[in-house]
């Protein structure tokens, strides 16, 4: 079967409708097609100071989501990135074929330190898209090219970008051992946006929690949210990003919630105003969140049992990581142990 894997981090107490539809909802039917690897980027989340108690919750209520959403533990293989070790090792790896230049034009690393300034980044954060690569990588060998896929929203591109380099990097330098992966971004939903900004991308870091939809959200908070979404100037509910961008937006969100096409949505609401539309919409998120939750929080009673869940997803994708790694050491010149 051909496989896909894709990670998210555990930086909020509830993923937004960016990560959902961007990507875990992709994820939810590729499990029945593919074999899958979804894991929690827990590594990447230390990139930035954070708290022990509040990673570690928020790690389980992550997962909780995931599983919420749909992910099966028997079809996929969930599990936290932090305990397949050889993660961090193949980063290490990566990160001496990598270029200090190269590192330096990754764009996510120069708008997360922006703020404070590149000297008060950590180290780890500008290496960050080497983690991911290896992430990657560790998963690929013995398929071929288009038997791997990585589902992401558009922000990742640049990331695998570089991870197809140190691929192929790797392969001249020390024979054919990695495939070049694709990422596989679906083009309805790889960039949704922010309900107060709709120019800007839907992410942790907005300036208003009102702009952000959580899985997780009250049902009575996200209605609010979105009857109160930034509309456009004009009446028409029409799709036209450039000129529209808060409706279109919505209509995004409403057409894949309900899979209409949005077309169909146009025709639907002809001759109707702005307001209808968020109703709508409302209701048919109420109908889909509501639902996910409930099992979340069903499922985050039992910490203990996910904790067993995550475990045996680990054991599982350590037999692929350290099957990968012997090959890696081996060809980078490293004493075998044992
Ligand atoms: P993260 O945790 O920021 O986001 C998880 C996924 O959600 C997608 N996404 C969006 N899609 C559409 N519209 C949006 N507004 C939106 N916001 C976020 C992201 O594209 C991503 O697919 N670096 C990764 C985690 C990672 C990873 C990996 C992913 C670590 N290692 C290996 C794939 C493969 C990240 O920060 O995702």
């Amino acid at each position: 079967r051909p496989r896909v894997l894709s990670g998210i981090q555990p930086t909020a107490e509830s993923f937004h409708l960016g990560n959902f539809l961007g990507a875990v909802r992709q994820w939810v039917p590729l499990q029945d097609t593919h074999e899958a690897f979804y894991f929690l980027a827990d590594l990447h989340a230390i990139t930035v100071e954070h708290d022990p108690e509040v990673l570690r919750r928020r790690t389980r209520a992550s997962a909780a989501q995931l599983f919420a959403a749909g992910l099966d533990p028997e079809r996929s293989t969930v599990f936290a990135q932090s305990q397949v070790y050889e993660h961090a090792e193949l980063q290490w790896i990566l990160s001496c074929l990598t270029g200090f230049g190269e590192a330096s034009r990754m764009t996510q690393f120069k708008d997360k330190s922006a703020k404070e300034g590149t000297s008060a980044a950590s180290v780890g954060l500008f290496t960050y898209p080497i983690l991911q690569a290896a992430d990657i990588l560790l998963y690929t060998p013995h398929l071929g090219e288009k038997d791997f896929q990585v589902p992401v929203g558009e922000d990742q591109r640049q990331h695998l970008e570089l991870t197809r380099t140190l691929a192929g990097r790797f392969n001249h330098r020390f024979g054919e051992t990695f495939v070049e992966p694709n990422a596989y971004i679906l083009k309805a939903t790889a960039k949704i946006t922010d309900l107060q900004e709709p120019e800007r991308k839907m992410s942790k870091s907005a300036s208003s929690p009102q702009g952000i939809i959580n899985v997780l959200d009250e049902p009575g908070a996200m209605r609010k949210k979105i009857m109160r979404a930034v509309t456009d100037t004009g009446t028409e509910i029409a799709y036209d990003p450039d000129n529209k961008p808060g409706v279109s937006n919505l209509l995004t969100i409403m057409s894949a919630l309900t899979g209409t096409p949005i077309i169909e949505l146009e025709s639907h609401f002809q001759g109707q105003g702005y307001g209808q539309l968020k109703k709508e919409l409302a209701e048919t998120a109420l109908g889909v969140f509501t639902p996910v939750r409930d099992r979340t929080l069903e499922l985050l009673a039992d910490p203990a049992e996910l904790d067993r869940i995550l475990e045996k997803g680990a054991d599982r994708a350590a037999e692929v990581a350290a099957g990968t790694m012997s090959v890696v050491r081996e060809r980078v010149g490293l004493l075998r142990r044992g």
